[in-house]
């Protein structure tokens, strides 16, 4: 049990990095490095693609471990309401990320079709914002969940 447990959490944590470390790297650095290259080279297509399989993967174990974990938690001893309160609404959050990421995932063919929106051009900004959320939100319920177990 003890070693399922720090599977999943494992897994959790690396596909969390991986997709908002991902996507720092990407806005911040491969974007700007691609556009001061003049007009996108095939190589922007291929990175954008492979980008995009990353965090589909990423969205899959999230959503499984994300499950295992709540129902983990949620089992193991009687957790207050501030503990609920800030897990569902890192729940919340980290849904509006999966939204976002379905939708920026179809923007290609919008591109295609020259109908890009003002949202799917912020979507990978909004991801990245509720994804350090999220992140934040994470590591505060951790620290509600040990204050819980720990003796008073
Ligand atoms: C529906 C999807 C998700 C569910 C149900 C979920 C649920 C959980 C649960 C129950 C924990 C354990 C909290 C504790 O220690 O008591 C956790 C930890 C964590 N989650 Fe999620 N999560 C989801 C998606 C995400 C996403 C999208 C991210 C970031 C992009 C994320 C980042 C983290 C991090 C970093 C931790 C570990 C915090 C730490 O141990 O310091 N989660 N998650």
């Amino acid at each position: 049990m003890l070693v399922i447990r720090l599977l999943v959490r494992s897994a959790h944590i690396l596909a969390a990095t991986a997709w908002v470390g991902g996507s720092i790297l990407y806005l911040l650095a491969v974007i700007p490095a691609l556009r001061s290259g003049g007009p996108a080279p095939a190589v922007a297509v291929q990175i954008a693609a492979l980008f995009r399989r990353i965090v589909n993967i990423c969205v899959g174990v999230l959503l499984l471990t994300g499950v295992y974990l709540t129902f983990d938690r949620l089992t193991q001893t009687r957790l207050g309401w501030s503990y609920l309160i800030v897990l569902m609404l890192k729940i919340a959050a980290a849904l509006a990320m999966f939204v976002f990421a379905i939708y920026l995932g179809q923007s290609n063919i919008r591109r295609l079709a020259k109908r890009s929106t003002r949202l799917s051009k912020a979507a990978p900004q909004l991801i990245l914002a509720l994804g350090i959320l999220v992140f934040v939100l994470g590591a505060f319920l951790n620290s509600l969940f040990e204050a819980t177990i720990a003796p008073h």
